[in-house]
């Protein structure tokens, strides 16, 4: 999961390459680079560590001209080093590449390469590229990209340039994100459209197998096979403001506090209160084909999995359809029976993981019907789903996913309505889930008025080593989340489990440097959830209780207790969740911990 940007225009490209590096930094960030064609050279510059390092270098060795290409890497073959970072050159020194993927067959390639006498500078796979693309280079860059892509096994999304050809540059992606901002008088290749927001909102999402060629005031795409391409050139829907930190210290804080309007995004124009039902336009099904699903499965990887695990109680619950949920990496090689009434889901906010995408892919080859929630429009799991609702959340910054779980839950919860209303789910329940639904963005916002108190709560637990998360039903997924949100940005080892399965071993990790945190709000399993939180004060074990308002009698019990609004048992996910976001978001700033950037994440996972 790396991030590439491409300038080609009438303004001086380092700044803006550098620039929009920043904004695909999370993306990955264990090294970095750009080149930049100027007076017939090529003025490259890379280096390990952040972004700010590279800037630092290009301070000391400006680099100029209106073309050039840059990388934020996320190492995949050979380890973070100045060698191995991109741009890689091919043998004749004349060829820039930088790429984000996978190249399967590098060493085979390479191999053949050396036998034809070419040398190597790093351990990267990147650079065997660049160095196929010189082999086929006769005078024409984007038939020589062509033909080399034509020998590769695996992922890419490229930037390619040739120093005696500083009016173009060279595109291409298969697995990859790559999309083509259109400017005045200028243009741009970027990973993300984060990247370029800040020049055009108009971009052009390129498809697996696509190459395009743009110049500073034209752009042409075609196929690997040479077939033209008439591109479809879009309005990305959001502001440069909103890749902005703004006032808060991180992006994942800033995305925290979104979720208020998150939800209420997530539910505007998909509420019927006259049918009790939701409305997603976008599953391109019809009543008919969404009455006769029998079976449905929800894949996905991380946040994304644990949304879809609500989705699973949300639907069994309310629509009464036998449902489950899979790790898409899991999924694609499963060989799942399916039949024709059966629907698989796919969640993704980046819409480009590449394990949801081989999933979704494996489904359409056996002629099933997919469906998508995601985040990014135009993404590659959003186009290639048959349908699908977008979560309208904004874009994610912070590598922890937050506002986007929120919004994937929200959409669930319409979805598992707009089913059940179309079975056995009474009018009066559907309403009464919808009305409530609508009061939760104002709950959410208590919940996060408690920012201070649940720093609190970090401050004194941020010191363990070990956490355990419990819970039962709904919340058992939010369990799962917690651990996930905690470990991923803090690095302290955290584990997820039913409530009741502790006691059939985890409980053998319980003492006092091991806080358990319970999600244990007033609900149907609340007496049997207590009884393990009994079980666990038993043991000396710390417990931290996320609690419904007004249960006092808890607090006798609990170490720690930070409360929730009331709310159905089926939405009380939509709120549970918040707190442990925020428990896990400060016990890292405590720990020192790079919350928006942590090691060895990204934010897209674009590698298998
Ligand atoms: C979540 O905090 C993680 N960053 C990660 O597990 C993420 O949810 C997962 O990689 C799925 O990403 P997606 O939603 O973009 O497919």
């Amino acid at each position: 999961m790396c991030g590439i940007i491409g300038y080609i225009g009438r303004k001086s490209a380092p700044n803006i390459i550098l620039e929009g590096l920043r904004r695909l930094e999370y993306r990955g960030y264990d090294s970095a680079g750009l080149v930049t064609i100027h007076t017939g050279q090529f003025e490259l510059r890379k280096k390990t560590g952040r972004i700010n390092d590279l800037a630092a270098v290009l301070k000391k060795q400006p680099a100029h001209g209106n073309i050039g290409i840059g990388h934020t890497r996320w190492a995949t073959h050979g380890p973070p080093t100045d060698a191995n970072a991109h741009p890689h050159l091919d043998q004749s020194g004349k060829i820039a590449l930088v790429h984000n993927g996978v190249i399967e067959n590098h060493q085979s390639l390479k191999d053949k390469l050396i036998a034809k006498g070419h040398t190597f500078q790093s351990q990267t796979d990147t650079e065997v590229l660049a160095h196929l693309v010189g082999e086929y280079y006769k005078g024409d860059l984007t038939e020589a990209v062509r033909l080399a892509l034509k020998d590769v096994v695996g992922t890419y999304g490229i930037a390619v340039i040739h120093v005696d050809h500083p009016e173009s540059i060279v595109g291409a992606r298969r697995g990859s994100p790559l999309l083509l901002g259109v400017g005045r008088d200028e243009n741009f290749l970027a990973s993300d459209v984060s990247a370029i927001i800040a020049h055009t909102r108009r971009v052009v999402y390129l498809n697996d197998f696509e190459i395009v060629t743009l110049t500073g005031d034209d752009f042409q795409v075609s196929t690997i096979e040479a077939a033209t391409v008439t591109p479809q050139v879009r309005e990305v829907e959001f502001a440069a403001e909103e890749v902005e930190r703004g006032k808060y210290p991180h992006f994942m804080l800033k995305e925290i506090f979104e979720q208020p309007r998150v939800v209420e995004n997530a539910i505007r124009g998909r509420i019927s209160h006259d049918e009790a039902t939701g409305k997603l336009g976008g599953l391109n099904l019809s009543p008919a084909e969404l009455r006769s699903v029998d079976r449905l499965i929800f894949i996905a990887c991380g946040t994304a999995l644990h949304a879809g695990m609500i989705g699973k109680y949300l639907v069994e619950d309310l629509a009464r359809i036998p449902t489950e949920t899979d790790y898409a990496s899991e999924f694609r090689y499963r060989n799942s029976p399916i039949d024709k009434n059966t629907l698989v889901f796919a969640i993704s906010q980046s819409g480009e993981t590449i394990d949801t995408l081989a999933a979704i892919r494996e489904c359409r080859r056996k002629g099933h019907k997919t469906l998508g929630i995601a985040n990014v429009v135009g993404s590659t799991i959003a186009r290639e789903v048959d349908g699908g609702t977008y979560m309208h959340a904004g874009p994610e910054i912070g590598v922890a996913a937050t506002k986007t779980f929120v919004s994937q839950v929200t959409i669930m919860t319409l979805l598992a309505v707009l089913m059940g209303r179309m079975r056995h789910l009474a009018s009066t329940r559907g309403e009464e889930i919808l009305r409530e639904l609508e009061t939760i963005p104002g709950k959410i916002e208590r919940i996060l008025k408690q920012n201070d108190a649940i720093a609190a709560v970090a401050k004194k637990y941020c010191e363990a080593n070990n956490f355990l998360f419990l819970a039962r039903q709904y919340n058992f997924p939010i369990a799962l989340e917690g651990a996930l949100k905690l470990k991923e940005i803090s690095y302290i080892h955290a584990e997820g489990y039913p409530a009741a399965e502790m006691k059939h071993g985890p409980i053998a990790l319980i003492e006092p440097r091991t806080p358990s945190v319970f999600i244990a709000p007033k609900n149907s399993v609340f007496d049997k959830t207590m009884a393990n939180i009994e079980e666990v004060k038993a043991r000396k074990g710390p417990v931290i209780v996320v609690a419904t308002e007004g249960n006092i009698e808890i607090a006798k019990k609990a170490d720690d207790v930070i409360y929730v609004p009331d709310t159905l048992e089926c939405l009380q996910p939509l709120l549970t969740v918040i707190p442990l976001q925020l428990l896990a978001y400060h016990i890292a700033v405590m720990r020192g911990c790079d919350v928006d950037k942590p090691r060895n994440l990204a934010k897209s996972v674009t590698v298998e």
